[in-house]
């Protein structure tokens, strides 16, 4: 910061946020409301939220974060009322964090204790987004559907083709998330093509470890022609290369990264300081709020602080995502008009 100026205010900082998995948006507290009234209707063996996922713990790693949800986290949100409450959660979260403008991800999950298919289960969290977009005029959502890395082909197929479906309600593109320990990204290949075939913008975990940083496996991503890329970690030098030459947006996760011990060195030594301006849209993200605990607000504090961006840096940066968002021309219009210069 420079001396002269005003300290900013991170939450008055109108933001756009564009890299966050529903489920792992979710805060503990709000995790605990659901299972205390889970439990008092005897609807639950769970153990409480707060003593799986203990208040201050952060520090969960590629080994421990995966199971939280396939364990945990969608055993609890696992009906029309859980999801419907833990959703209006998230966005409130976001919206109270001064995000202008939000693109929430999630994976379509088939609940047959509830009798819900995973159309059902997208089209419950898309009534909320309606609801709170109605509501709360000073904040956007939609919707990114998301392909595990473990998604069949039949699945990963079946994910586009909802997203073309659900278009016009409030999806606008597709993500490829998931265990990047796991999963061979080939046998994808056809479902984003198909994405690409009906116009469905594509944001891709991407060299997110070193297993799934081979070249290969970064050939075939590119391949894909994304319009966005999330943490680009591992990334060699000419990819790094083709990436600038392509302008792709960058949603880039601080706090998850150093607490999930992906990067080394701490925030200081992020490879946010290596692409800030390069060219490339950065949109600073929080993956997973709830789980790693950072608010948008505070990965904008966090690199004003470990890289020195002043007031007007940080207002470039907050403004750099208008063009890499997956919503409409108006969007954009809306966006440039409402943050500030
Ligand atoms: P959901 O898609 O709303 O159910 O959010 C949780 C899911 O997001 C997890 O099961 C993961 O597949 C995915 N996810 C969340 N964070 C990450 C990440 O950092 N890397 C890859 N996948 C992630
Ligand atoms: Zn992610």
């Amino acid at each position: 910061m420079e001396e002269t100026e005003q300290p900013l205010d991170f939450q008055a900082l109108p933001k756009i946020e564009l890299h966050a998995h529903l489920s792992g948006s979710i805060s503990r507290e709000c995790l605990h409301e659901v299972w205390v009234q889970k439990r008092e209707r005897g609807e639950t063996t769970l153990e409480d939220p707060l003593i799986v996922m203990p208040q201050g713990k952060f520090d969960y790693n590629l080994e421990t974060f995966f199971p939280l949800f396939s364990k945990y986290i969608y055993a609890l949100c696992n009906d029309i009322p859980s999801l419907t409450y833990t959703t209006t959660s998230v966005l409130e979260a976001f919206h109270a964090d001064g995000v202008v403008y939000l693109e929430l991800r999630t994976t379509p999950r088939a609940i047959p204790s509830a009798n819900l298919t995973s159309e059902d289960y997208v089209r419950t969290i898309l009534s909320c987004i309606a609801a709170f977009n109605t509501t709360h005029t000073s904040m956007r959502t939609s919707l990114l559907l998301s392909i595990d890395r473990r998604h069949s082909l039949p699945t990963a197929l079946a994910i586009v083709s909802l997203a073309s479906t659900l278009r016009t309600s409030g999806v606008v593109g597709i993500d490829l998330c998931g265990d990047p320990s796991v999963g061979e990204i080939s046998s994808l290949v056809p479902a984003f093509h198909a994405a690409r075939a009906q116009g469905l913008p594509c944001t891709l975990h991407f060299a997110e470890a070193p297993q799934s940083s081979s070249p290969e496996e970064l050939q075939t991503l590119l391949s894909f022609a994304p319009e966005r890329l999330g943490h680009v970690i591992h990334v060699p030098e000419d990819v790094r290369g083709e990436i600038e030459r392509r302008k792709l947006g960058l949603e880039l996760c601080l706090s998850c990264n150093v607490h999930a011990g992906m990067v080394v060195g701490g925030f200081g030594e992020h490879h946010f300081g290596w692409w800030w301006r390069r060219g490339c849209p950065i949109a600073l993200s929080t993956d997973d709020v709830g789980v790693f605990g950072s608010s948008l607000s505070n990965e904008y504090a966090l690199v004003a602080k470990h890289f020195g961006l002043n007031r007007r840096d940080i207002c470039e940066l907050a403004r750099s995502p208008i063009e890499a968002i997956f919503g409409s021309e108006e969007d954009k219009n809306w966006l440039r008009k409402r943050m500030w210069v």
